[in-house]
């Protein structure tokens, strides 16, 4: 493969689904998986097999249906686990087993386990499900809060047993930018086997770098980025996918990144994940925000008029919008409304457009958004005072 072709690794439906109120039914699900492989995503985690059987069901079934991309199941370090996860996945054209276990001092501890006794099921593990598929993923959960040591000395255990793809995940968001590039970096360099799998990074959002720090890993050498429609998933979230991809399209000078993503898709899955989680996206986030391509202010939309370059770094259609939009309101200067005008079928000459601009400020001081309805009764009264 192409070397700088970074893996899409969707876990909408796994990790995103673990956040709180954003339970799918399974129809739903299906839904999503579809919109996914159509959109190019190239590994699907579709669920966690063992938890429930609906997850099983709703892997098991999407590993029937899909048509481009891999189906991953999720499963903890245990032969039950990974033995449900096998089952539901088998039916897929290309499969995956993704099996992890918390490797740092806290994690440790939950299982009460010595780091030997850990190295030892982590061999087990990860040989019982590369006998099972070709392709498995084993991750040291809690990685970035792991010993610098350890870490190196359970990932060669797991490359040994036959892992392909190398997780790391910052389980709780606590890595920064420059932390994640170099952690990457040193453990491809140092881990012996470790250039003959595909390194992955998989960030939490606590404090809001996920994005960053999934973009410093394929900057320290990961191939492979974990993330989400809408950066949906546990507690602040995860790296969300709209915006890795798009900062890689949109900055190629300095991430010379591809993906097989059609980004034209990206807008009708963001709407369809927040209308089937319940999770409505914030007007201002990065891409998919409703605003994210709205400009209000005169000065903005008078320079939109002119070139979008002087306010848009990506064309709205390149994330499936039909175009920009230039919403009316009280920081709205004549142009934009010149241009509303004109697209309602009004011409308008330069005497009439400061009368009814005088108007159009008074009614915009006293409503947040002023809509096509608002300036076509604007118009009509304008007529009748005529
Ligand atoms: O955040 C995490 O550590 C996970 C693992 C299961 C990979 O989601
Ligand atoms: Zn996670």
């Amino acid at each position: 493969m192409d070397k700088n072709r970074v893996v899409i690794f969707d876990t909408t439906l796994r990790d995103g689904e673990q956040s709180p109120g954003a339970t799918m039914t399974h129809e739903e699900k299906l839904e999503i998986a579809e919109m996914l492989d159509e959109m190019g995503v190239d590994i699907i985690e579709a669920g966690f097999p063992i938890a429930s059987e609906g997850d099983f069901r709703a892997v098991s079934e999407i590993a029937q249906r899909s048509k481009n991309s891999r189906i991953c199941g999720l499963a903890r370090a245990n032969l039950t686990d990974i033995d449900r996860c096998a089952e539901a996945i088998k039916h897929a054209e290309l499969n995956r087993i993704h099996t992890f276990i918390g490797t740092s001092p806290l994690h440790r501890a939950i299982p009460n386990l010595t780091m030997d006794e850990m190295a030892d099921k982590i061999h087990e593990t990860v040989t019982h499900a590369r006998n099972l598929t070709d392709n498995v993923q084993w991750s040291p959960m809690d990685a970035t809060r792991t010993e610098w040591d350890y870490l190196c000395r359970v990932i060669e255990i797991a490359i040994k047993a036959g892992a392909t793809t190398i997780n790391i995940p910052d389980t709780v968001g606590y890595t920064a930018p420059v932390e994640s590039a170099d952690l990457i970096k040193r453990l491809i360099e140092t881990v012996p086997g470790a250039d003959e799998v595909i390194f992955a990074t998989h960030c939490h959002n606590d404090l809001g770098m996920a994005t960053a720090n999934a973009l410093a890993a394929v900057a320290g050498g990961a191939r492979q980025i974990e993330c989400t429609i809408n950066g949906l998933g546990e507690r602040a979230g995860n790296t969300a996918l709209e915006e890795v991809v798009m900062a890689m399209k949109t900055r190629n000078d300095i991430m010379p990144y591809t993906t097989g993503i059609d980004t034209t898709k990206i807008m009708a899955i963001s709407r369809r994940v927040s209308t089937v989680s319940g999770f409505v996206v914030q007007p201002n986030k990065a891409i998919v925000g409703k605003n994210a391509f709205a400009h209000e202010s005169g000065i903005h939309q008078d320079g939109m008029l002119k070139n979008p370059e002087n306010f848009e770094i990506m064309r709205p259609e390149d994330v499936g919008l039909s175009g920009t939009s230039l919403p009316l309101g009280k920081h709205s200067g004549r142009a934009a409304l010149r241009d509303k005008l004109e697209q309602l079928g009004f011409e308008v000459g330069d005497n009439q457009l400061k009368d009814i601009f005088v108007r159009f400020k008074d009614l915009a001081d006293r409503k947040k958004e002023v809509f096509d309805d608002d300036i076509i009764t604007l118009m009509r009264t304008d007529d009748a005072n005529d």
